[in-house]
């Protein structure tokens, strides 16, 4: 049988990474999209270059942005992709009220310039984007499910707003193969250093070796329903072997709160984090998302999918592998 070819745009960020080492070892060949950068970012897949899959040309890297529209044409055209998951974006909310007109650029227009690549070339394709509970934002229901309705507060909740309906749009307009997953937090070792769950897991790792001694936070009361990053790629991966396309929330049906992922984190390093973190204002936003809790249950009746990483599990993972990073070091 002809080998399955996935194009993965934001190959480089956790999801990606995760993704790709999951559809290789699906048997897929995969093709990365990489924006040009001044030094090498390319770290989170460099085991995929370790393993024979290059040579074997399971896995290769091409340039676009999601900027570029005629990038975006020509690797559409050229790869001719059967998949294509979105998961490129500028995905930090507080950055977003920063760089607002660029956060849009890449997270609105971007998806919205694939799905027109995909129109004008005609290339059968199944398209995923990746959608974000911050969609849910302020909404006063809890849990959230695919009927509950948004009510983004972020720079960078409005641009997924965009790209969520967007991609609806074309799903029923030119009846492309287009699904949202809804995806809540999910983290792991790869996650970026500046999102909160990696930079309690760093600190503390930190502390512990005696590097830091002090780890700055912003709001603690803020509650989130994390998830195992390595867990949620597949159910990405599901929702594109469907009979027909359709939106679905992935996410544990638990939430906790910062501090609780504080003290967890702590503890699992044997720490008393009353001695170690302050609060600082530089790390609020100029409005907050309070409480994200998700309802899975039609993941888990349509595609089978549920989580299998516990919280505690996560937080742990996570703290260990950071230690680990830094005994690799020699530190
Ligand atoms: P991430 O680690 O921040 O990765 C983002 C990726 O997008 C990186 O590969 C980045 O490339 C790429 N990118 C940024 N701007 C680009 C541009 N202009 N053109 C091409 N590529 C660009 O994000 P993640 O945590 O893996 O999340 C994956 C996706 O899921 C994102 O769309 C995010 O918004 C969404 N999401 C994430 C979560 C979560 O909890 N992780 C939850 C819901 C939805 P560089 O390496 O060059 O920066
Ligand atoms: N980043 C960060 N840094 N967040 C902090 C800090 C801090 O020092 N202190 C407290 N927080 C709080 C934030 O205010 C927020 O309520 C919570 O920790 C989680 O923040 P992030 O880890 O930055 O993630 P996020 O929930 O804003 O967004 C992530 O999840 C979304 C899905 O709900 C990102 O991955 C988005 O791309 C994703 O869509």
């Amino acid at each position: 049988m002809k080998k399955k070819k996935a194009l993965i745009t934001g190959i480089t960020g956790q999801d990606g990474s995760y993704l790709a080492e999951f559809l290789v070892a699906k048997g897929y060949r995969v093709v990365g999209m990489v924006r040009r950068s001044s030094s090498i970012n390319t770290h989170r897949i460099d085991s995929l270059y370790e393993e024979p899959w290059i040579r074997d040309r399971k896995m290769e890297l091409v340039y676009g942005d999601l900027n570029d529209a005629s990038s975006i044409n020509r690797i559409v055209r050229t790869v001719r992709p059967d998949e294509i998951y979105n998961l490129a974006a500028q995905s930090h909310v507080k950055v977003s009220f920063e760089i607002p007109e660029y956060t849009s650029e890449v997270t609105a227009l971007g998806a919205l310039r694939i799905l027109e690549a995909i129109v004008a070339s005609g290339v059968k394709t199944r398209f995923y984007q990746a959608s974000s509970s911050e969609l849910y934002g302020r909404s006063r229901q809890v849990p959230q499910s695919e009927k509950t309705p948004f009510r983004p507060v972020s720079p960078y909740a409005v641009a997924k707003l965009f790209a969520y309906w967007t991609t609806v749009n074309y799903r029923e307009s030119y009846g492309i193969f287009a699904c949202n997953g809804i995806l809540f937090n999910h983290e792991s070792p790869r996650r970026g250093e500046t999102f909160v769950t990696r930079k309690i897991t760093r600190a503390v790792a930190r502390i512990k070796k005696g590097l830091q001694d002090k780890l700055y936070l912003g709001n603690l009361d803020a509650k989130r329903d994390w998830g195992y990053a390595k867990d949620y790629v597949e159910a990405m991966w599901l929702m594109l072997q469907q009979r027909k396309p359709d939106d679905y929330v992935i996410a544990t049906g638990e939430t906790h709160s910062v501090r609780e992922f504080v003290d967890e984190a702590f503890r699992c390093a044997e720490l008393d984090p009353k001695k170690h973190v302050r609060i600082d204002k530089r790390y609020f936003r100029p409005i907050e998302v309070n409480v994200l809790k998700g309802d899975a249950s039609k993941a888990r009746r349509e595609l089978g999918w549920k989580p299998k990483t516990s919280f505690k599990e996560l937080v742990r993972l996570m703290v260990r592998a950071d230690l680990e990073a830094l005994d690799r070091e020699g530190r």
